[in-house]
């Protein structure tokens, strides 16, 4: 029998930005290529889906004429206001599974929209998949463009497997551990599929294994990274459970993410990373 869960639908707002930059800074650092392929300059009015803390928005925001960071989670975006938001950096609360509801954003004055890293989380249900990719081309000007990177197929799968099976071994079914997941990692073939269905010609598409070095600093780490990123998963169980479940998979992943040489831990995130035009 599984113990009371969280709703799939409904996890509440468990970033918390003060863990996200002791456990995941490296994410708004990583996508380089992402921001080079932006190139934001002039007058531009960007968009950018996910913002979080706004630590990745802030690469572009000064090559910006104006940009807008929408995400989910009130807290990230209390703290991206707080730390970047000016007359050219405004950051506001939508939950983008529903962006085709939000007229104001979606229309038409985009000249780029940009996402980093969040459109896993946002596309993990299926219903509001194409309305989102829709929205998003909704929200460009003729022949904007969208610059995305997310998790692809195979990322953290690791953890994700380690995940999976903690529930599993708090008395969920796999499939009800399955559906408390939050995460959705397509592959490139199917995100072109869905782009060009959206009205998007692809002009480029890629996959990129790129193993990522995880912090070693009190709170962050192994155990940093899997209670902010799992807390779906994690938050699933009872209270007094989570922080022997933590233990439980970090002991379950430390030998196969441990480099043997110097000790340092590693995931294998696979980012799928492109450009769409707005035809
Ligand atoms: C790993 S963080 C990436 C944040 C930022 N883009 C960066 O590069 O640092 C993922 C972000 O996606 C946001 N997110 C998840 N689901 C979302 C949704 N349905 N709508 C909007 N944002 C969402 C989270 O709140 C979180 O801030």
């Amino acid at each position: 029998m599984a113990p009371a869960a969280t709703t799939p639908s409904d996890v509440g707002d468990f970033w918390e930005p003060q863990a996200y930059s002791t456990s995941a800074p490296f994410v708004a650092t990583s996508s380089p290529t992402l921001v080079q392929l932006l190139q934001a300059h002039g007058s531009e009015r960007i968009l950018d889906v996910g913002c979080g803390d706004g630590e990745f928005t802030a690469n572009f925001i000064d090559s910006a004429g104006f940009v807008l960071g929408i995400d989910a989670s009130a807290k990230m975006i209390k703290a991206a206001k707080s730390r970047f938001g000016s007359e050219k950096a405004e950051f506001r609360v939508v939950d983008c599974r529903y962006l085709d509801k939000e007229p104001p954003i979606v229309d038409g004055s985009w000249d780029k929209v940009i996402t980093n890293s969040a459109l896993h989380w946002i596309l993990r249900d299926e219903e509001t998949r194409m309305p989102t990719f829709k929205a998003i081309h909704a929200a460009l000007k003729q022949n904007g463009r969208f610059y995305f990177e997310f998790g692809g197929h195979g990322h953290v799968s690791e953890a994700f497997t380690a995940l999976l099976s903690m529930l599993v071994q708090h008395g969920y079914s796999m499939e009800e551990a399955k559906a408390i997941n939050r995460w959705f990692f397509p592959s490139k073939e199917w995100t072109q599929h869905m782009l060009e269905k959206a009205g998007f010609a692809v002009e480029m598409i890629e996959v990129e294994y790129r193993p990522t070095k995880l912090t070693d600093v009190d709170e962050g780490g192994l155990a940093g990274w899997i209670q902010l990123l799992g807390a779906p998963m994690i938050n699933a169980i009872p209270a007094a459970q989570r922080s022997q479940a933590v233990k439980q998979v970090c002991e379950i992943l430390d030998p196969v993410v441990t480099k043997p040489e110097d000790g340092s831990k590693w995931l294998g995130y696979v980012r799928l990373r492109g450009v769409a035009r707005k035809s």
